[in-house]
């Protein structure tokens, strides 16, 4: 039986943990020929490309701070001089705030006790937003999407190759309740994801978002340790009454790179659990 990826690169930003890590080893198990796992944060992305070889693919590091132009494009270059070329792009480099650091679990759970103790008051963290803050999250979820898809669609279109981009967005990209600069930075991911859809169609390049909802990772495990004042509420938003599990984004991310996607482009994807049925 072939399989789904059968022969495919593929390039996974944030691959070191959740998301992009459970992706980049969906991806070998269905075939794919090579797996980039780019991270800022070496050792769990080295930790990927073992699991990874353990599925039976091929993986390599590459160092990426996704707001960097130059490390995008060398992230390409590794692609194409380790497995000859570059089919498939999934941007799961993301933060939730600015201060987020994958797998500090302190800095999480002060960050989501703020959250709880400002739950009451929605217009403190509103008004008291800087512009630091602000820009730290943009840089990685929007500009470093913007830099990691073009630095890919650059190259296909230069190669005369067809390719599927997948941007991690979130269902926060089309919801007004959450922090400032994680939804419209989710928002504009999605805004970009479009356009790049319509630009590179004409090219063979497709471009879609997957738009998850809450998702057992680092960045989600604080969440679960908030009072049931807090949590009861929380969860009831979420009609399937838990959260997803990265293999569920993961599955979704294969579809959309193989060619069982190939109508689709401009598209957002939501594995949310129901999220938003109302
Ligand atoms: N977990 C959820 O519930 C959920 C829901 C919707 C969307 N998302 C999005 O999915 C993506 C992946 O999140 P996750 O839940 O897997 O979190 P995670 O913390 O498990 O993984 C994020 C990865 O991105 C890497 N990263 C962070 N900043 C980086 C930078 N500047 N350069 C390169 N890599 C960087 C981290 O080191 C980490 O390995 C994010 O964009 C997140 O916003 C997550």
């Amino acid at each position: 039986m072939s399989a789904r990826l059968d022969g495919k690169v593929a390039i996974v930003t944030g691959g070191g943990n959740g998301l992009g890590r459970a992706s980049a080893i969906r991806f070998a198990e269905e075939g794919a020929a090579g797996v980039v796992v780019a991270d800022l944060l070496e050792a769990p992305a080295r930790e990927t490309v073992g699991l990874v070889e353990a599925a039976g693919g091929r993986a390599v590091f590459h160092p990426l701070d996704a707001a960097s132009r130059d490390d995008n494009a060398a992230m390409v270059a590794l692609a194409l001089e380790r497995f000859g070329q570059v089919d498939v792009l999934l941007t799961a480099a993301g933060v939730s705030h600015g201060a987020y650091r994958s797998g500090d679990a302190d800095i999480a759970r002060k960050r989501m006790m703020e959250s709880v103790d400002n739950a009451l008051t929605p217009w403190v963290p509103f008004l008291d937003l800087t512009v630091e803050e602000l820009q730290a999250v943009l840089d990685v979820n929007l500009i470093g999407t913007m830099l990691a898809v073009q630095a890919v669609a650059a190259h296909l279109v230069e190669a005369e190759r067809q390719g599927s981009l997948i941007t991690i967005a979130s269902i926060m990209a089309k919801s007004n309740s959450g922090p400032v600069p994680y939804n419209v930075s989710k928002a504009g991911v999605w805004m970009l994801t479009k356009i790049a859809a319509r630009v590179l169609a004409p090219r063979g390049i497709r471009v879609n978002a997957i738009g998850p909802g809450y998702v057992s990772t680092n960045m989600t495990a604080a969440i679960k340790e908030t009072p049931p004042e807090f949590l009861v509420p929380f969860m009831a938003q979420i009609p399937m009454g838990r959260f997803g599990e990265p293999v569920e984004i993961a599955n979704t991310a294969v579809f959309l790179a193989s060619d069982e996607s190939s109508y689709f482009t401009g598209e957002i994807l939501h594995p949310d659990g129901g999220f938003y049925t109302e």
